[in-house]
């Protein structure tokens, strides 16, 4: 095949367009420009991967200008899934925008720690408190897992948590999650919704996957996270530790007897969280990694009930 530069045109074959995606792809310094092109060429056309390949010679037509549009913001380093508008995480299609994280798959490793937990204490109903929950990732993947679980999401960023109840809704969830602006646990009991936690208030597991990159380190990271991602979702403080420091402090007192806190970690700072975990007075600190080998989770749970 040739390859032409240029725009999409409507004349164009698929397999035409998708050789100019990897190109342009390539230029723009996208790693994996071929695999990369699949995907959006499929999101572009709304045909799956194999569809791709049966309809290698039919014109792209009406859809040109939607490939060149999509292509031009994947040049730009927007990650494929804010121009989707959607990610998958831990098997649920969750909306995404401007104010959210695009949910990670090592946050996954959270969800684990805490499942297995929860089925080790056994049955009951569940109340999971969710810091800085973004699209809702960590408590929708708990509550999806869990039919007797309920819970509360709770972000700085209005618009966030205007997604995440929009997630909540349509994954059918939104009976047993209430979304809340806030300051972490700044003001908890007061907000109105907590009731869908009574009688007392208090939780079984406290998750988060605080802002957690050291101010100075924003500038370095990748285009797609550094442009794309919010950075009131990034920036975790001098060093990367604000956060930690604050859910150490606080959320021992919101946890009934053996409640645990999980929190995802960057990589190195597991061990000075399990300190932090510590010092707030929660035992069994311990630690998992990601499927990189990465210390991704610490935890830490209050004293049992005798
Ligand atoms: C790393 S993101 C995690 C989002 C989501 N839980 C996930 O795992 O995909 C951190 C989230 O914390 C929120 N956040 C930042 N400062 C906060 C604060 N003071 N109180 C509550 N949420 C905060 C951000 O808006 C962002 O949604």
């Amino acid at each position: 095949l040739t390859v032409e530069t240029g725009p999409i045109e409507a004349a164009h074959a698929v397999g035409e367009a998708l050789a100019l995606m990897a190109r342009r792809l390539q230029e723009s310094g996208i790693e994996e420009p071929r695999r990369e092109a699949r995907m959006l060429a499929a999101a572009a056309l709304g045909l799956d991967l194999a569809g791709l390949i049966l309809h290698e010679g039919r014109p792209v037509g009406d859809a040109a200008a939607r490939a060149n549009a999509m292509l031009a913001r994947r040049a730009a380093h927007e990650p494929l899934s804010r121009i989707r508008g959607e990610r998958e995480f831990y098997g649920l299609p969750l909306g995404l925008n401007a104010a959210t994280l695009d949910p990670r798959p090592d946050t996954e490793t959270l969800v684990d720690a805490v499942l297995d937990h929860l089925a080790a204490a056994g049955g009951g109903h569940p109340r999971i408190l969710d810091l800085g929950t973004g699209t809702g990732a960590l408590l929708l993947a708990l509550l999806s897992r869990l039919p007797a679980a309920r819970g509360i999401g709770i972000d700085i960023a209005t618009d966030a948590v205007e997604m995440a109840r929009n997630n909540a809704r349509s994954l059918g969830l939104g009976d047993r999650a209430v979304f809340r602006a806030g300051d972490m646990m700044q003001g908890l009991d007061t907000l109105p919704g907590f009731d869908i936690l009574s009688p007392d208030g208090v939780f079984d597991a406290i998750v988060s996957n605080p802002p957690y990159i050291p101010s100075a380190d924003i500038a370095g990271l990748a285009p797609e996270v550094r442009l794309f991602d919010p950075v009131q979702a990034l920036d975790g403080g001098a060093d990367g530790l604000d956060f930690y420091r604050r859910i150490a402090a606080d959320a021992p007192a919101l946890l009934v007897p053996g409640g645990l806190v999980a929190l995802e970690v960057g990589a190195g700072q597991a061990s000075a969280v399990a300190g932090l975990l510590d010092r707030g007075g929660l035992m069994a600190i311990d630690t998992r990694r990601d499927l990189a080998g990465i210390e991704r989770v610490v935890s830490g749970q209050t004293r049992a009930r005798l």
